[in-house]
């Protein structure tokens, strides 16, 4: 027992107390009971100890990671871009994560701290770590089973770095492609997203969320709406009535709901004009009271600043509207940072502007999880899982997910498969090789990038020099200037990478000298096999016509193997389009209203 317990009154820390936080000598039924022991807990706390389980901050922001302990700090996130100081291995990642927690743990009553992240197609933060298609790849697969299996991976490797919180799944159901999110969202149709979504929450925290090591807690993301704003507008406004938000938004919610996901990340959007971290009757009435969700809520990114112009209102609103924990990325020295936000919510508290129990209720349910995940018996990492990252075996399962997400669109005179033993084969486009273009946003950078963002990866390209026969010439003409002699012509084509609002466009048209290479590829006269590498569906043009096979390829991650898997003919095509693919940039190509869409949802050739 530490000095700090010897201070403390001893009308304070009773000896059950103090039991029941080690969670020593704890009858199995009492220690299988975190509501009980949350109780227990939080009848011993202060204020400041209550207000601090509320606070998560971004790891770049805690410039003094004493200020954990400092502030009784609950959480501590790593934002799209928030790396370690000292390199981005999975060991860094894991050095970083254990000295926040020790923090934690030299508070009086050593409250672990729940350590997040955006793990959203792997442990795509981490260098080397396995990167999985997008989700809009993984809804095309239709294969929940494969969906589950591909976050376990994710949460042995999120855990094997200390981490024990992923903020996914995403569950949106992105309606209007022009938004920069749609590869976030499984498919535009409620019943696929839900299903996929159940998957996920189960592959990441085991069929409850437990004290398993790899039992990582999952993030329903985001509450609600977020994929029906007008025109995809990114962080905009969902015009609808409530029967509509219900029929299209809120099934994946009763869905992940009842198979456990512990927290629900709350929307940037607004319903109608009225910003969903401000909105008590969706988070309290509907998803705590009507769905019985007894998690608890996170806002988003800094999103309460977004309610008005005076924070200290931000946070009266929307504690008061049901958020229980606040993300935070601003510290000392910036506006809206963490300090200034625990003094004003103490004030309010303090002034009867936030009632007591609302505290009380929100540090009830954060510490419910805690409980239930077993952080306060131990909060060691695996050291198996931690090798786990990167494994074969990992990257044996995203390359059947990227196999299983393909979807053959075109096959004029069965093009495809291709022999292996093709003698001349021409690779045009740079997208080939490229594998930052291949992963997508959310991959060890915020907006991703172009190259070689992470080891162990795969392009298109090499994936097909490993496949194809030694006596196969292969060349590689990224603006096809050598065309010379082909038997066919592989064109990989795509979007940049980007995330989130940097993603919203205008206009859905595939890229003007996207089209041109397919068309130039068209006029050697050897067949072409176009392959889109995008977070959605495009106005694909004339780049259709003058393909004789057109695979949509989504964003497949570090896997590039599985591309060639299937080129090649080893595997046979089984993916299904996951949402509407549009004939022109028109609005509205939704679920509920597609505009003639060139193929319906569903639609995808075998061969
Ligand atoms: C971002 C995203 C959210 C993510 C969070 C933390 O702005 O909206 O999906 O989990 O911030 O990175």
């Amino acid at each position: 027992m530490n000095s700090s317990f010897t201070k403390t009154p001893k009308h304070i820390l009773t000896a059950g107390c103090l039991i029941c936080l080690l969670g020593v000598n704890l009858p199995a039924a009492e220690k299988n009971n975190p509501g009980s022991r949350a109780e227990a807990l939080l009848a011993q706390m202060t204020l400041d100890e209550k207000i601090g389980q509320m606070v998560q901050v971004d790891s770049k922001a805690l410039k003094d990671r004493a200020d954990v302990q400092k502030y009784f700090l609950g959480s501590v996130l790593s934002g799209g871009s928030s790396d370690p100081a000292d390199g981005n291995s999975a060991a860094s990642w894991l050095k970083s994560v254990t000295e926040f927690q020790d923090q934690a743990l030299q508070t009086r009553l050593k409250i672990p701290l729940l350590y997040g992240i955006d793990a959203v197609h792997g442990h795509n933060n981490i260098d080397g770590a396995v990167i999985f298609p997008h989700h809009i790849g993984m809804g095309a697969t239709h294969d929940p089973k494969l969906v589950e299996r591909a976050e376990r991976v994710t949460a042995e490797e999120v855990a094997g770095t200390g981490i024990r919180w992923a903020f996914a799944p995403c569950i949106t159901v992105p309606q209007d492609p022009h938004w920069g999110r749609t590869y976030e969202g499984y498919g535009d149709d409620p019943a696929l997203v839900s299903e996929l979504g159940v998957a996920a929450t189960i592959g990441l925290q085991g069929k409850q969320l437990s004290a398993e090591p790899a039992s990582v807690l999952a993030c329903a993301k985001h509450f609600i709406g977020d994929g029906g704003t007008t025109n995809g507008v990114d962080e905009g406004n969902t015009v609808c009535d409530e029967a509509t938000l219900r029929k299209i938004h809120l099934p994946p919610y009763q869905a992940t709901i009842k198979a456990g996901v512990g927290s629900i990340m709350v929307s940037y959007s607004s319903w109608n004009g009225v910003k969903m971290h401000g909105n008590k009757y969706l988070l309290t009435n509907v998803l705590k009271g009507e769905l019985g969700f007894q998690g608890f809520l996170v806002s988003d990114w800094a999103a309460i600043d977004q309610i008005s112009p005076d924070f200290k209102h931000d946070i009266e609103q929307s504690i008061n509207a049901g958020l229980d924990m606040i993300m935070i990325p601003n510290g000392p020295g910036k506006a809206n940072n963490y300090v200034e936000f625990i003094a004003d919510l103490k004030a309010l508290v303090a002034a009867g502007r936030v009632p007591q129990e609302r505290i009380d209720d929100a540090v009830r349910r954060i510490l419910r999880i805690k409980f239930q995940m077993g952080l306060f018996e131990s909060t060691a990492t695996d050291r198996q899982l931690t090798a786990t990252v990167g494994s074969s075996e990992h990257r044996a399962v995203a390359r059947e997910c990227v196999r299983e997400s393909l979807v053959l669109l075109k096959n004029e005179k069965q093009v495809l498969p291709l022999a292996k033993t093709i003698k001349r084969l021409v690779v045009v486009g740079a997208a080939a090789d490229d594998l930052g273009v291949q992963c997508g946003g959310w991959t060890i950078g915020w907006q991703g990038g172009h190259g070689n963002v992470t080891h162990g990866g795969t392009t298109i390209l090499a994936a097909i020099r490993r496949t194809i026969s030694p006596a196969t010439q292969v060349t590689f003409s990224p603006d096809a200037s050598d065309l010379k002699d082909a038997d066919a012509v592989i064109a990989v084509v795509g979007e940049p990478p980007y995330a989130e609002m940097k993603g919203d466009r205008k206009e859905l048209n595939l890229a003007a000298a996207d089209v041109a290479l397919i068309a130039k590829a068209k006029a050697s006269g050897a067949p072409v096999v176009t392959i889109l590498l995008s977070g959605r569906p495009l106005v694909l043009n004339s780049a259709l016509s003058d393909s004789d096979a057109f695979v949509a390829a989504w964003l497949p991650g570090t896997e590039g193997l599985g591309v060639a898997d299937v080129l090649f003919g080893d595997f046979k095509f089984t993916g299904k389009l996951p949402r509407v693919w549009p004939a022109s940039g028109v609005r509205s190509n939704s679920f509920e209203k597609p505009e003639r869409p060139l193929f319906q949802t569903g639609f995808g050739l075998t061969d």
